[in-house]
C-alpha cells in the first residue's frame, strides 16, 4: 500500500492536564480553528485524562466535531480486583477510538514492561479500538546508535501474537525519550530513518499488507513549526503531540500541516 492510502493521524496526548471543565472548553476552541474539509484528508485524536473522557466524548457527539476520542492507558483485564485502573470495555462504551499504550513515562515512571504492553495492545483490539503503540529509545541508546535495534525490539514485543490483519489497522508512534517535552524534536531525516526501519520490519515479519497499511507517528516536541517537515516524510504517517495540543491554535495549526 502507497503512502497515499494511509491517512495521517494528528492526536494530542493531554497527559495529566485539564480537569474535565478545562477539556470543554479546549474542545469548544479547536472545533472553532478546524475546518470542515480536515476530515477529508486526516485524522484527529484527542486523548484527555481518565476524569475528561466522557466530558469530552459528549461534546463530540453533541456537536459531531471531526475529532475522535481517545485515552492514554488502560489495563489489560475486562474487569476484576484492580483497584484504580480502567478496564478497555469501559474506554470502548464511551466511544474511545484510540488508546495509547506503553508510553515512555509509562514504562519509565510506572515499570511497564514490554510484556505488559503487549498484553495492553491484545486488550485494546479485543475490545474493538486501535491501539497506539508507543516505542522510543533513551538519549543513551541513541548516543550509542542502538536505536533501531531498541525501537524494532519494542515493536517485536509488543505486537508479538497479533495477527496481520491487526498489524496492518495498529498505529506506532515513535517517540525519542529525549525529545520529549525538552524542545528538542528528531530531525526529519532522523525520524524518518527509524519510521522506515519500523515499516521495513513489519513488511519483513508480516508481508505487505501490514507493512503498507499500518501507520507510523513521530512525537516528540512537536510543534507547529516542524510538523509539516516531520509529516513529509514518506513513512511518517502524522505525529503524536503533547505539549502543544494543549494551545487549541497551535494544535489546529498542526492538524493543517498534514494537509500537504
Ligand atoms: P511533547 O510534545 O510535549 O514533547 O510530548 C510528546 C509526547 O510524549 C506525546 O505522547
Amino acid at each position: 500500500m502507497a503512502r497515499a492510502n494511509r491517512k495521517p493521524l494528528v492526536s494530542g496526548n493531554w497527559k495529566m492536564h485539564l480537569t474535565h471543565l478545562e477539556a470543554i472548553n479546549i474542545i469548544q476552541k479547536l472545533s472553532y480553528s478546524l475546518d470542515a474539509s480536515d476530515p477529508s484528508y486526516v485524522d484527529i485524536s484527542v486523548h484527555p485524562a481518565f476524569t475528561a473522557l466522557r466530558s469530552v466524548q459528549t461534546v463530540l457527539d453533541a456537536d459531531d466535531l471531526p475529532m475522535a476520542l481517545g485515552a492514554q492507558n488502560v489495563h489489560w483485564a475486562e474487569k476484576g480486583a484492580y483497584t484504580g485502573e480502567v478496564s478497555p470495555g469501559m474506554l470502548a462504551k464511551l466511544n474511545v477510538s484510540y488508546v495509547i499504550v506503553g508510553h515512555s513515562e509509562r514504562r519509565q515512571l510506572f515499570g511497564e514492561t514490554d510484556e505488559i504492553v503487549a498484553k495492553k495492545v491484545a486488550a485494546v483490539f479485543a475490545a474493538g479500538m486501535t491501539p497506539i503503540m508507543c516505542v522510543g529509545e533513551t538519549l543513551e541508546v541513541n548516543e550509542a546508535a542502538t536505536t533501531e535495534e531498541r525501537v524494532l525490539g519494542q515493536l517485536r514485543a509488543g505486537t508479538a501474537g497479533l495477527d496481520p490483519e491487526q498489524i496492518g489497522s495498529m498505529v506506532v508512534a515513535y517517540e525519542p525519550i529525549w525529545a520529549i517535552g525538552t524542545g528538542r524534536h528528531a530531525t526529519a531525516d532522523d525520524a524518518q530513518a527509524v519510521c522506515g526501519a519500523l515499516r521495513a520490519a513489519v513488511l519483513a515479519d508480516h508481508g505487505e499488507g501490514p507493512g503498507g497499511a499500518v501507520r507510523i507517528q513521530y512525537g516528540g516536541s512537536v510543534k507547529a513549526a516542524n510538523a509539516a517537515d516531520l509529516m513529509a516524510q514518506p513513512d511518517i504517517d502524522g505525529v503524536l503531540v503533547g505539549g502543544a495540543s494543549l494551545d487549541p491554535g497551535e494544535f489546529a495549526q498542526i492538524v493543517h500541516s498534514a494537509r500537504s
